[in-house]
């Protein structure tokens, strides 16, 4: 059986669409809510005024990976929370937040607070492509003062995004602040952010925005992703639960997630490039890696890994 529960709330599977691949849309979200294999849909994060994004191309895919700055391209806060409200689907709905301040942070989870809308809400603190504004998750007194203000009077479940650490003493330190929060959750890991990737026949970078800098997705990231998972799994209080986001391109992928401690996995890179019939196809193949394994649900291995 595929299953999780984040903050009380049942999904029925275990995988879902990273933020910012197949979810922009109404007509994009749709498709992701009417596929049995999708456990929920996650939304483009938004921010308080819809946005073009960045000057284009802004996203390459390679061998393996992805790089991006789409520099958060949305339809405005009011498009997604119209949508979470209103949907007739009884599947739930993760709600993604961005924000440009800690002001417009508070102004839309007030707005979510106010609002009908009751499912999970996750706040991205790690989006590494708005020009001049820097990753807030990487500044741990930042964190800290924006989760202190928003837990004053935000009361629905609230998770959030996070950006892939690479020091263990940051993961110490990171999780003693979010500790001290009733998450809901931690979503592990955003792309690696400010990559740069050049194409020798041009002598230029392969995206246009910020100079070519931008967040590394795709399967080449699994075990910084992993990584990220096992390392919060180990730290955070059980009542967190996390999400695995990076690198999952085969059902193996997914398996080594859960095994290292998420209760939900998503999908970005990979996503895009085979489009949705891929949550089909892992399901499929994670229920037959469990199968040979004499595994019957997911919790028979969840966060089970084993000594080498
Ligand atoms: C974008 C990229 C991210 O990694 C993110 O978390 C949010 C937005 C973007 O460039 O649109």
């Amino acid at each position: 059986k595929l299953s999780a529960n984040i903050a009380g709330v049942d999904f029925n599977g275990v995988l879902i669409n990273a933020s910012g691949v197949h979810c922009q849309t109404e007509k994009e979200l749709d498709e992701l809510l009417n596929d049995d294999a999708v456990a929920a849909p996650v939304t483009k994060s938004a921010t308080l005024n819809s946005r073009d994004g960045n000057p284009k191309p802004s996203y390459f895919e390679f061998e393996n990976g992805s790089i991006n700055s789409m520099g958060l391209p949305n339809n405005g806060f009011e498009y997604y929370l119209k949508y979470v409200e209103t949907h007739k689907n009884n599947k739930p709905i993760i709600l993604s937040i961005a924000s440009l301040s800690k002001s417009e942070c508070v102004k839309l989870l007030k707005k979510v607070q106010d609002s009908n809308f009751n499912g999970i809400t996750e706040l991205n603190l790690s989006c590494p492509n708005v020009i001049g504004k820097p990753q807030v998750a990487y500044d741990f007194a930042a964190t800290d003062e924006i989760l202190n203000e928003v837990f004053s009077f935000f009361k629905k479940p609230l998770g959030i995004k996070l950006p892939p650490y690479f020091d263990l003493t940051h993961f110490d330190q990171i999780a003693q602040v979010l500790n001290k929060y009733p998450l809901s959750h931690v979503n592990s890991v955003n792309s690696i952010g400010n990559g740069l990737l050049v194409d020798i026949d041009t002598e230029a970078p392969v995206i246009k925005p910020k100079g070519g800098f931008g967040g590394l997705g795709g399967h080449n990231i699994l075990p910084t992703a992993l990584a990220n998972v096992r390392a919060f799994r180990l730290r955070l209080n059980d009542s967190i639960k996390i999400i695995g986001t990076g690198g999952v391109k085969t059902p193996e992928d997914v398996f080594a997630h859960i095994l290292c401690g998420a209760d939900l996995v998503s999908i970005g890179t990979e996503l895009n490039k085979r489009g949705i019939g891929i949550f089909r196809e892992l399901n499929n193949g994670l229920l037959d890696i469990m199968k040979n394994k004499g595994y019957s649900s997911v919790e028979d291995f969840r966060s089970a890994l084993k000594e080498s």
